[in-house]
């Protein structure tokens, strides 16, 4: 089943007194932003480290096509239906660059995703939430797109340089994805009252999850020192969670929508919004594979798996007759 604790190592990063002459040399690199591209030296870590968040990134591209492909069927019209397809096509397509930035660093895509089948990588527990009506397509679009831009912007600007360039396209994409989810809130917020009570409680659903993405608070975040200190992550996950709830606050007003937190007040003094947090209890239940969907979305992803056994045989099959004609040709 998806999601357990992984003891995946994190850990404070080493003084600058205990560093090899090896890991000071990249530790410079890291400082003077330069790039780290595939062949250049890398502690085991900071490659273990970038396997771990890239590949969960990656899945979590593909598993978040399973609530919204639900509903490629079901959109309202042919336009919402043609966007809806380009919007899933487009999260296939970051799952794909991503695992390929990962082949980068020595594993490959099908070790990645085997891992992940097996229940020992993650993907965003934003996903294990169901999409009830059309309404949900709008939130997910509006503040999961949007949480996922706040994350991604800041990662344009990580230290791997296969991750960092795979980002500027995603982000790009992601961008219209909001925009689409928001266009959805605005015209059911301005639609009946009916439509519009759907769109407040699709708000009021996804709203805590979306805090979630952020990963937990700084204080129970494992990884955060280590990785800011490789510029792997730019920011904390408690930063950018913050900067989501400034951002989106103003857009759910211009909605006329209402945040589901009572304790929602722009703070002066701090210069930004003071806020309720979501219920860790909760994210922590559905990491470790307790949220509403985790079994669906995992069966999901073992049958495509299982049912893509035959193409996968048939080009390892293909790949193996063009090499023997490539190699009669040499020979000939
Ligand atoms: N969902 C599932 N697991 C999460 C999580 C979340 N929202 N947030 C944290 N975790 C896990 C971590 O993976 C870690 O577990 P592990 O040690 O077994 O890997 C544990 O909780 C502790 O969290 P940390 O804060 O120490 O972990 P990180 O430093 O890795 O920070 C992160 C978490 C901010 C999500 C970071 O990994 C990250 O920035 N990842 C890249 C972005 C990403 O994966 N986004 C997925 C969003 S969905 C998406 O983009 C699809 C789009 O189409 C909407």
């Amino acid at each position: 089943m998806y999601a357990q604790v992984i003891d995946s190592g994190g850990k404070q990063p080493k003084r600058p007194d205990d560093l090899s002459a090896e890991e000071k040399a990249f530790m410079q690199r890291i400082d003077a932003n330069e790039k780290i591209e595939p062949k250049d030296w890398m502690p085991e870590g900071y490659r273990r480290t970038l396997i771990r968040q890239i590949g969960q990134h990656a899945h979590s591209e593909v598993v978040g096509q399973l609530p919204e492909g639900n509903w490629i069927t079901r959109a309202p019209t042919l336009e919402r239906k043609a966007i809806l397809l380009a919007k899933v096509q487009d999260e296939a397509g970051h799952g794909l660059y991503l695992y390929c930035a990962a082949e980068t660093l020595g594993v490959s895509r099908d070790d990645l995703i085997q891992r992940l089948l097996a229940g020992d990588m993650k993907y965003s527990s934003i996903f294990n939430y169901p999409t009830l009506n059309w309404a949900d397509i709008g939130a997910v679009g509006w503040l999961v797109d949007g949480a996922a831009i706040m994350n991604q912007v800041a990662l344009q600007r990580t230290s791997y340089g296969p991750y960092s360039r795979a980002m500027v396209r995603i982000c790009k994409e992601e961008s219209f994805h909001q925009r689409q989810g928001y266009d959805i809130m605005m015209k059911m917020a301005q639609g009946t009252p009916e439509q519009k009570a759907m769109a407040q409680d699709a708000l009021n659903r996804f709203w805590y999850p979306s805090l979630m993405m952020f990963g937990p608070p700084d204080s129970d975040s494992v990884h955060t020192a280590q990785s800011m200190a490789w510029k792997i992550k730019i920011n904390t996950n408690d930063e950018l969670r913050q900067r989501f709830v400034d951002q989106t606050v103003p857009q759910a007003e211009y909605l006329g929508l209402t945040i589901p937190d009572d304790n929602l007040r722009w703070n002066d003094e701090r210069g930004e919004y003071d806020f309720t947090q979501p219920d860790w209890e909760e994210f922590w239940q559905v990491i470790n594979g307790y949220g509403p969907c985790n079994r669906e979305r995992m069966d999901a992803r073992i049958k495509a798996w299982d049912d893509g056994a035959w193409f996968r045989e048939a080009l390892a099959e293909h790949g193996k007759k063009r090499a023997q004609r490539q190699a009669k040709a040499v020979n000939a």
